[in-house]
């Protein structure tokens, strides 16, 4: 008998595009629930189309980080998820929401970490003059932005690229990477060696190289 497909809850801001790889790539997952805690974020509107249930949290409304964050935290749980996904979510979230799901929440962001971590990424890598750019698909720890990588993928910055075009190019690496990563977890194939993601019963490269556009 086949396993039952994992359970997914994807927590997003805005425009919701690698929430859109997920759903293309037809990943061996139930997404059981998108989660905005801004409410007119275009990825709701995409996952109401997909007909997949939907919940606004706009945490404006909420006194403090601390309450909203419980508060999301128990939303999440309603829909029992065996994986939570941020695809784009822009809180910090705190330390009680991490240690809540800590092991079952990947997060997608834009440069090869341990290089630039918080905000502004491709603006930093022009400013600092690097060669190489790219994305890290990574576990989620209390340390902000330094959990285990689990995939990475590298793009060559271009001597007259903007932050809009260097942007580009990584986000076409994101939508590789992320789908990637889910199925590996979903495959139950990510195994953590002393605090590194390594892939179960497979020599198979969690970096992807490209040659950009
Ligand atoms: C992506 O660049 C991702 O790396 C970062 O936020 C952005 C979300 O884009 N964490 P989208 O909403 O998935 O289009």
């Amino acid at each position: 008998m086949l396993a039952r497909p994992i359970r997914v809850v994807v927590l997003l801001s805005g425009r919701g595009s690698n929430f859109q790889a997920m759903i293309e790539a037809q990943l061996p997952i139930d997404i059981a629930a998108v989660i905005s805690n801004r409410p007119q974020a275009a990825g709701l509107a995409y996952a109401r189309s997909q007909g997949i249930p939907t919940v606004a949290l706009d945490h404006t409304q909420y006194p403090d980080r601390a309450a909203f964050d419980a508060l999301l935290a128990d939303e999440i749980e309603c829909h029992r998820p065996d994986l939570v996904v941020l695809a784009g979510y822009m809180r910090i979230l705190s330390p009680a929401f991490i240690a809540r799901f800590e092991g079952r929440l990947l997060n997608i962001h834009p440069s090869l970490l341990p290089m630039f971590p918080g905000l502004k990424t491709h603006e930093r890598a022009l400013a600092e003059g690097v060669k190489i750019h790219g994305c890290t698909v990574h576990f989620v720890t209390a340390d902000l932005d330094h959990g285990p990588i689990v995939a990475q993928a590298a793009v060559p910055v271009r001597a007259d690229d903007t932050p809009d075009t260097l942007a580009a190019r990584v986000l076409a690496q994101e939508h590789r990477i992320y789908p990637q990563a889910i199925r590996w977890f979903a495959e139950g194939r990510l195994i953590n060696v002393h605090g590194h993601v390594n892939l179960k019963d497979d020599l198979a490269s969690q970096s992807v190289l490209s040659p950009g556009t």
